[in-house]
């Protein structure tokens, strides 16, 4: 997710504080929040670099 070594990403740390904290408060305030798509529906990019989901919908 974050490279590997001697390019391994320097703001690692501060990556998984910032989504620690985005996701706690996006459950927060949307509880419910839930997938709105099967699974096997979603594409994934092709990106050897960043590995990600093209879009994940969502119901709140
Ligand atoms: C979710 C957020 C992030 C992801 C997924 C991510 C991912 C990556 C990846 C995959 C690399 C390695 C690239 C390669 O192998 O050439 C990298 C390198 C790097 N990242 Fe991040 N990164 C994130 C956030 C950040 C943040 C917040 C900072 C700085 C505040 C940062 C600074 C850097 C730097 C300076 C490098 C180059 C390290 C080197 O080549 O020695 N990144 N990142």
């Amino acid at each position: 997710m974050f490279g590997y070594g001697i390019h391994h990403c320097l703001g690692a740390p501060l990556a998984r504080l910032e989504g620690e904290i985005a996701f706690r408060t996006l459950l927060e305030r949307f509880p419910d929040l839930a997938p709105a798509a099967e699974p096997e529906s979603l594409a994934w990019r092709e990106s050897s670099l960043i590995h990600g989901l093209h879009r994940l919908p969502v119901r709140f």
